[in-house]
């Protein structure tokens, strides 16, 4: 079948860095803002048409997400590969925290494999994003791949089946974004090398994100929307003191307090990238989307669970 395959964006609400030793986290999909690919027939084997940044990338040239992505589908439904170019665009910036790469790469695999006529289930697309997850981030704990295969609220634990669920309300969200691109891997790293040096000091700091993103869920499913802020502002410190925090992200969290958030904190990787904020009703969200966009940055407003 051939057409418009879509995969969305996502925020991580609790547990960003400490999911890659092992916690839990809690991410879900921001489904207004999307990466969109289709295909066409073309020559030499697969070609990915990178619209936004105007590159074309071969498949038998390079080792790239996408080639590792399309080479393990191939390699599953035993094909050939065909001529096709796979055009791809994405409102997603990189190096964000938005999951640009697992959205890319998702909405790459849909398109190649509704061209190919198979259909893989939620799971096996989560799976061979995640092997091109691994091209572009280093040593991901998979949570990206599996909510934006999904698009589902997901409580994750590396290594486990993700367990989707249902929030107990609506909850009105800020994104603002310092324009820093600050690539997940290196962010990555740099925890790594912290963990390195003082393991104890760390996986203190991971023990305390984990009670945060346990009682977060409990909080979420409650429809407890102050507890909710409440603990986004710790988990923020948390990262703060793990080092992957930057000034323009305080003076993002800071506006966001200001104009009445009941939390704010950095989500993804940090060093840069977003930072989210949860309001309590849709004046509030509307006020401090408005602050972030006066003080000189782009911000989105999202929601999640149900309307009511
Ligand atoms: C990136 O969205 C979230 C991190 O925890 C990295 C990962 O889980 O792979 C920073």
């Amino acid at each position: 079948m051939e057409g418009r395959f879509t995969a969305p964006g996502k925020i991580i609400l609790f547990g960003e860095h400490a999911v890659v030793y092992g916690k839990p986290a809690i991410a879900i999909p921001v489904s207004g803002m999307r990466a969109t690919a289709w295909s066409e027939p073309g020559e030499n084997g697969i070609t990915i048409n990178a619209m936004d940044v105007n590159k074309k990338i071969k498949l038998s040239t390079d080792k790239n997400q996408f080639s590792v992505l399309a080479q393990s589908i191939l390699a599953i439904t035993d094909r050939q590969e065909p001529n096709l170019t796979i055009n791809l665009t994405s409102k997603l910036p990189q190096g964000s925290g938005m999951g640009s790469s697992a959205a890319t790469s998702t909405a790459v695999c849909r398109a190649l494999s509704g061209h190919l006529g198979v259909d893989l289930d939620a799971n096996e697309i989560s799976e061979l994003v995640f092997e091109a997850e691994k091209i572009v981030h280093g040593t991901p704990s998979g949570i990206d791949n599996t909510v934006v295969a999904y698009e589902m609220p997901v409580y994750f634990i590396k290594g486990q089946n993700p367990e989707t669920f249902e929030p107990g309300k609506l909850f009105r969200l800020v994104i603002g974004d310092t324009g820093i691109e600050a690539p997940t891997k290196e962010t990555v790293a740099n925890v790594r090398k912290a963990w390195q040096n003082e393991p104890g000091l760390m996986e203190g700091y991971f023990d305390e994100i984990e009670k945060i993103t346990r009682n977060g869920k409990i909080a979420i499913e409650s429809g407890n929307a102050e507890q909710v802020g409440e603990l986004m502002d710790e988990n923020h410190e948390l990262l703060n003191s793990i080092g992957v925090g930057h000034k323009i992200l305080e003076e993002l969290v800071e506006i966001a307090r200001e104009k009445g958030a009941l939390g704010a904190k950095l989500t993804g990787g940090g060093g840069g990238g977003n930072m989210v904020a949860l309001a309590e009703d849709k004046e509030t969200q509307k006020k401090i989307c408005e602050a972030i966009t006066e003080a000189g940055y782009s911000a989105y407003q999202t929601s999640f669970g149900e309307q009511v």
